[in-house]
Order: structure tokens, then C-alpha cells, then sequence
């Protein structure tokens, strides 16, 4: 059956108040195929003004919600409604390399008007998105990032479940887009936005009844923001960091997230009807509210204890013994010729590099792989970051472990997404499992856009 749309954009209307009835308790959320018209629209995010030419995965609203089950083919065709080519990639899935959205590494741009058919198999279960791959810097910033949840088959025991879509957009105060980026910038940390929203919205409240269990599932879809996130009142525990459960659960202070990273965070509203839970972003001046989580009716009386662990996702175990060691390098670039203006779009600039090669540009003649993985072996990527900047490395179609960093004790953590801080070396490992050729980028889209960038094939 096919879910409605009340449950497939649960817990991400467009309002600022979601009454969440539909709970999750006890019912399952098939999986069904979907249409994700790719359209520009105008709409209100700083309240009082419209935003002209903003673009989502619907022609109504911000992108919806995708739930699929795991291990169920679940079609979404992308119709492109945009003035302007586009491709979508599904970020953390370890799916078919045909169906990962890069431009001509895994297929062509989707030009205007035409539309193509993806069909996702999620092995692993947890908090994913999706977002373009193509002219990525402006798409993205004109609103092209959803959230897409992978199902377990069982249930851990949460009556509520609530995606958080965490982004800036860039706007001046009559809520029109203003530039997306300074070259300056993009050669330094990034271009921060000036509004920061949750699903679309500013500081949107969300009620949830009292005493309840939710599971909040937080996703930085920003371009350039490393923040640091608490969620203040109510009992609250990590349960997972970018999809993969944590062998034990981290209090929800201090969360470090990076582009592209996401939480899962298990929490426990409050008893007391109107008390709320606050999410925060840390500024330098002080704790800036993104969301806030409003108690309603009489308490439910759960406890966290009640909770099930979550089951871990099917990741190969990489042989360290055995395993061979590649090294990665980020770095300026060596200088040379401009980009490639192709249809996806460049920036004009090349400041950055990996292993000293500047990617340039999405072209169907692209540039050697970084490296040649041969399947099945096991895998230490040396990963070190040459630059005073932070740069949250992502690979796509691969979920990696974290072995070391010659700067900081680092948890074992499962991830398709690592921050490495300025100066930083940091050891990674994989099973080359999954064959193709995987992008491997920066996550801070102006460095993506600007050099950071290349792709490891798995033979
Ligand atoms: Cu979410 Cu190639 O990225
Ligand atoms: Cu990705
Ligand atoms: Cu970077």
C-alpha cells in the first residue's frame, strides 16, 4: 500500500507547529516507489518575506522525507523540472554504483525536462540524505537537500520519530538569496549562511506528547557549517552517528557535525505539559535555539530504558593485518589551468587538492582514479589534511571505520564521513566491497567545487 502523505513527510510539514500524532509505535512504514519532481518554487522562510527561486524535490514544499525499508528496492524517479541539469545522489547508501548521482563518473546529467529512474537498496538502516550532484553549490543553496530514513525490520520501541533537516540558507534580510559563496572564502573555511532553519523553517516547534520516546534524527545538510549541537532539557542519549549505532550511547552535549554528517538522538520528552526541549547550535556568543520540542498532554511515562539497541549494520570488518595502506593528501592546489565550465557548472576558481591534483571539473572525460581498490581486500587510508582548514571527507558507496588521528583520542566509529581538523592525519579502514567508481570529496561544497575532489574505483 502506498503510505499517505502524512506519513511520508512525518514530522517535516512546512508550518512552524507539527501536531505529531502519527506515531510510529507498533506500525510499519512501507516502502513505496515515489516521484521526486525537481522544481523551483518561492517560499516563506524568514518570517514576512518570500523567497523567490529557492528549489526542492517537490513543487509545493521542502523535499520530503524518504523512508525506505532496508533490503527493499525502493524506485524514485527524479523528473527535472529545473531550467538546468541536475543528478541526485543518495549520501551514506552503500547502493549500486549506477545509481549513485555523479555526474558521468556513474551517469549522465539529468538535462531539463527528462528524468531518470533510480532504484535504491539500502543494506544499512539508520538517518541518510540525498541532494544534487551537479552545479551542487547553487542547488543545494537554493534548498536542494532531503533527509531519507532507512527502516529496521524491528522497531527499538520509539513512539515518535522526527527527522531534522539542519541547513543555513544564505539570504539578506527581504529574504532573497544573496551570493552563495566569496572566493575569499572558498579558499579559506567556506561561506556561512545567514539563516539557519530546521525543515525549512526558523526555529520551528514541534509537540510531542509528554513522556514520550522520540527518535530525533539530526542531518547537517548545511554546504560549509562544523557545528557543535546540545539539546537542552529532557533525557537525551546518542544512539548513532552517521547511520551506525554506537556500541554505547553519548549524551547529546557538545555534538560535533559536519556537513554531511548526521545523530540519532534517543530522547525522552518531558512530563510536565508546555515544558520543551531546546536544540542549539554553540556560537562563540552563546547557545542559538534551531528547534524547540514542546511537550503536550498527559505523560506517556516511557523511559529510555525501555529502548531496544539498535542492530548494527552489516559492515565488513577490514583486516588490518593484511590490509594495504593509501595515502591521501589535502591540500592547495598545485595551480594550472581553470576548471572545466561544463553543464554541471564550476565556480571558476581551483584552490584545492587531493594527492596534488586539482579535480577539474565534471566532465564526461574525467580525470584517473586516485586509486584502484581490488575487491574484497581490506584497506588504511592515510588521510592527511595539509591545510589550517577543517575538511569533513566524504566517500561515497562505502562505509569506512576510524583507527587513529595523530591529534585527538578518536572513537572506533562507522562512517561514510570524517572531519579532519586542520593539520590533521587520520587512519581509516575498509573492505573494497562494493565495485565502481566512488567520488571522494570534500563535504564543504566550495571546496568540493574547487578542487577537493577525485574517485576511488573499486575493480
Ligand atoms: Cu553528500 Cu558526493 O556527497
Ligand atoms: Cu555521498
Ligand atoms: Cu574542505
Amino acid at each position: 500500500s502506498r503510505p499517505t502523505r502524512r506519513e511520508f513527510l512525518l514530522g517535516t510539514a512546512a508550518g512552524l507547529a507539527v501536531t505529531a500524532g502519527a506515531g510510529l509505535s507498533g506500525r510499519r512504514v512501507m516502502a513505496a516507489d515515489t516521484t521526486l519532481t525537481v522544481s523551483g518554487l518561492d517560499h516563506a522562510i524568514l518570517p514576512g518575506t518570500v523567497t523567490p527561486d529557492m528549489m526542492s524535490f517537490a513543487a509545493d514544499g521542502p523535499p520530503p522525507v524518504l523512508r525506505l525499508r532496508r533490503g527493499q528496492p525502493f524506485t524514485v524517479d527524479v523528473v527535472n523540472q529545473l531550467n538546468e541539469a541536475t543528478v541526485v545522489h543518495w549520501h551514506g547508501l552503500r547502493i549500486a554504483n549506477a545509481m549513485d548521482g555523479v555526474p558521468y563518473l556513474t551517469q549522465p546529467p539529468i538535462e531539463p525536462r527528462q528524468r531518470f529512474r533510480y532504484t535504491l537498496t539500502a543494506p544499512d538502516a539508520g538517518s541518510f540524505w540525498y541532494h544534487p550532484h551537479c552545479n551542487t553549490l547553487e542547488q543545494m543553496g537554493r534548498g536542494l537537500t532531503g533527509m531519507l530514513v532507512v527502516e529496521d525490520d524491528e522497531n527499538p520501541g520509539f513512539d515518535q520519530d522526527l527527522p531534522l533537516n539542519i541547513r543555513d540558507f544564505r539570504l539578506g534580510e527581504d529574504g532573497r538569496f544573496i551570493s552563495f559563496y566569496r572566493p575569499r572564502a572558498a579558499a579559506r573555511g567556506g561561506t556561512l549562511g545567514t539563516v539557519s532553519t530546521v525543515n525549512w523553517a526558523v526555529e520551528p516547534v514541534y509537540d510531542l506528547p509528554a513522556g514520550s520516546l522520540v527518535r530525533l534524527r539530526l542531518a547537517v545538510t548545511d554546504m560549509t557549517r562544523v557545528g557543535i549541537y546540545d539539546l537542552a532539557g529532557g533525557a537525551a542519549q546518542v544512539i548513532a552517528l552517521d547511520s551506525n549505532p554506537l556500541p554505547r550511547p553519548m549524551t547529546p552535549d557538545g555534538i560535533i557535525l559536519a556537513p554531511g554528517q548526521r545523530a540519532d538522538i534517543a530522547l525522552r520528552m518531558p512530563d510536565a505539559e508546555g515544558e520543551t526541549v531546546t536544540l542549539n547550535l554553540r556560537l562563540p556568543q552563546g547557545p542559538k535555539p534551531l528547534a524547540h520540542l514542546r511537550a503536550t498532554g498527559a505523560s506517556a511515562r516511557r523511559a529510555l530504558a525501555e529502548l531496544a539497541p539498535l542492530t548494527p549494520n552489516p559492515i565488513a570488518e577490514p583486516d588490518l593485518a593484511n590490509a594495504r595502506i593509501l595515502d591521501f593528501v589535502f591540500g592547495w592546489s598545485p595551480g594550472g589551468k581553470p576548471p572545466v565550465a561544463g553543464i554541471c557548472g564550476t565556480l571558476g576558481y581551483t584552490f584545492w587538492s587531493i594527492n596534488r591534483i586539482a579535480w577539474d571539473g565534471d566532465s564526461p572525460d574525467p580525470v584517473a582514479p586516485l586509486a584502484v581498490l581490488k575487491p574484497g581486500r581490506s584497506y588504511v587510508l592515510r588521510l592527511r589534511n595539509e591545510t589550517p582548514n577543517d575538511h569533513p571527507i566524504h566517500l561515497h558507496g562505502l562505509t569506512f571505520r576510524l583507527l587513529r588521528s595523530n591529534k585527538r583520542p578518536i572513537p572506533p566509529l562507522l562512517t561514510d564521513t570524517a572531519l579532519l581538523q586542520s593539520g590533521e592525519t587520520m587512519e581509516v579502514a575498509l573492505v573494497a566491497d562494493n565495485p565502481g567508481d566512488w567520488a571522494f570529496h570534500c563535504h564543504v561544497i566550495e571546496h568540493q567545487k574547487t578542487g577537493l575532489t577525485g574517485y576511488i574505483r573499486v575493480e
